[in-house]
């Protein structure tokens, strides 16, 4: 029993550091103009569904998927969809890989732990991404060379540098928050 007992505290000590570990080098990651982990309030999930408008076809991608939160509230409003992931960070991947499976949405939501940059959009109808204006100027190179036309991008925060909104949402929260606005493109 006593083993059991050590054996367990082990591997939540360890899990914890292991956690610890990859969240300090997620933030690492700014020194580069790279987003770290830090997931969009649950509050505004509704929102950003609204402002993607999934349909049945729909194939969603999330650029940097953090935990899935954002895939999985998709997932939730419309089953029927295939939605798509990619997360850099191993611990975190693994945090979203686990949370899909708990949700028996394993099947609709595919996570990869791969770096976006490289990734084939093609597919894409939706895409969402709550990153750094850094990565944006560079992915919006990639959009207008590679997206289908149609595909609608919602971007939480920080816009395109060069193509014009086609929509605004003002998310109506303090002015001292960073998460205030959603930004709407159609390619
Ligand atoms: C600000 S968080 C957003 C997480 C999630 N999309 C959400 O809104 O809750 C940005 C995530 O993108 C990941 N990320 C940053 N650069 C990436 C890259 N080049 N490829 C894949 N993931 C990346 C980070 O590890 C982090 O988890």
């Amino acid at each position: 029993m006593l083993i059991f007992f050590l054996f367990i505290v082990s591997f939540i000590g360890i899990l914890v550091m292991f956690l610890s570990i990859a969240y300090f080098f997620s933030f690492y990651r700014l020194l580069k103009g790279d987003a770290p982990f830090v997931p969009v309030p649950s509050s505004i999930l509704p929102e950003i569904t609204k402002a993607l408008g999934i349909s049945e076809n729909s194939v969603v991608y999330d650029l940097g998927c953090g935990d899935g939160k954002v895939l999985m509230a998709c997932a939730s409003s419309q089953p029927k969809a295939k939605y798509v992931g990619y997360e850099i960070s191993l611990a975190i991947f693994l945090l979203a890989w686990i949370r899909i499976l708990k949700m028996k949405r394993s099947r609709s939501i595919k996570v990869f732990r791969k770096n976006f940059f490289g990734a084939d959009f093609s597919k894409a109808t939706h895409i969402f991404t709550y990153l750094m204006p850094k990565q944006m100027g560079k992915l919006e190179e990639i959009f207008e060379r590679e997206l289908t036309s149609g595909t609608r991008l919602v971007t939480c925060s920080f816009p395109l540098k060069i193509k014009k909104p086609s929509d605004v949402i003002d998310l109506e929260r303090s002015e001292f928050l960073l998460v205030r606005k959603l930004y709407v493109y159609d390619f």
